[in-house]
């Protein structure tokens, strides 16, 4: 028996920084209605100016027009309680990479949602399963990994677990085509299929820095002229966040002791100095 896809209409995001309004862009740039959550009145202003500067710069680009970008913004309902999201169909959890504030959100989400919803978490390298189980409906929840910057990068990895029923995993798969991205689907193991390989790189490079073996500007320019990245990998990390950078390399190196991803030193100097990229304005490089 073949049953027709599910057709989603309304999409909550949790959490409203870098990765959760680039979702909730993603999702409303595509006709969805969304509804934006954060913890409080600063994180929805946050989250608000990155979907408007984001969708302002396709504006100032001719890419889309002011009244385009009025509808677009006028479909996110940015709210700081999470019982509005009652209606939604999908819900995509974009917070902090902390497993315990994952799962306390997946708890409550028990009390909220529809037992129809289907949720998902946007972690980059914490377990899904150990997130899933944290509610009363494990059957119902994947992974959705979304790429930085989410509007623009063309990935999503759906993540499934043991236990994620097949339809689930299908309606998604449909969903992120919908979205005009490539999904692809693993199992649920640190790093999943990218970051595995993508972080492995990024930490060479980090350690090629640290010990002065050649200059950050060359380090880049090398993979990118004579590899064809978009950016180097020490301009990447500015961009990705030393901190989160930092959380993905050490949750896999203690899930897979691969020494790939055993952290570079200067790594973690740097985030405790607090220089974790263009989100502070200094990184690898310095930002206006
Ligand atoms: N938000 C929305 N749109 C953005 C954007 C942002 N933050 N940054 C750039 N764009 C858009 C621009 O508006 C532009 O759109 P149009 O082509 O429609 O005009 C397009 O992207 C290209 O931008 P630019 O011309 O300004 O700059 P660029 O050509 O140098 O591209 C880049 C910038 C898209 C970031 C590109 O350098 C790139 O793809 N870099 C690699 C990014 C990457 O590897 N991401 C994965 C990180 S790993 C990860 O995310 C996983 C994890 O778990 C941490």
């Amino acid at each position: 028996m073949t049953t027709e896809p599910r057709d989603f209409t309304t999409i909550g995001v949790i959490g409203l920084g870098t990765m959760g309004a680039g979702i909730a862009e993603v999702f409303a740039r595509n006709g969805f209605d969304v509804i934006g959550v954060e913890r409080d009145e600063d994180g929805m202003t946050r989250g608000r100016g990155h979907v408007e500067n984001s969708t302002g710069r396709a504006v100032a680009r001719g890419k889309m027009s002011e009244g385009d970008q009025r509808e677009l913004l006028g479909r996110i309902r940015f709210t700081t309680e999470m019982a509005d999201l009652e209606e939604a169909d999908l819900v995509v959890e974009a917070v902090v990479e902390s497993l315990e504030v994952k799962k306390a959100i997946f708890r409550a989400l028990d009390d909220i949602v529809a037992p129809s919803a289907v949720l998902a978490t946007n972690t980059s390298s914490l377990p899904v399963t150990e997130i899933a189980t944290a509610n009363s409906r494990p059957g119902r929840v994947v992974g959705i990994h979304f790429f930085n910057p989410a509007p623009v990068q063309n990935l999503v990895e759906i993540v499934r677990t043991v236990v994620t029923e097949p339809a689930v995993l299908a309606d998604v798969e449909g969903l992120v085509g919908r979205l005009g991205k490539n999904p692809v689907v693993c199992g649920d193991r640190a790093g999943f299929i990218a970051n595995t390989l993508l972080f492995g790189y990024l930490n060479h490079a980090v350690a090629m820095y640290e010990a002065k073996y050649a200059s950050r500007e060359d380090i880049d320019a090398a993979m990118r002229f004579g590899c064809g990245y978009p950016m180097g990998p020490l301009a990447l990390l500015d961009l990705i966040g030393l901190d989160t950078a930092y959380e993905i390399l050490e949750t896999m190196y203690r899930q897979g002791r691969d020494r790939l991803h055993a952290p570079a030193p200067i790594l973690k100097q740097m985030v405790t100095a607090g220089l974790l990229g263009r989100k502070t304005g200094r990184g690898f490089y310095t930002y206006e």
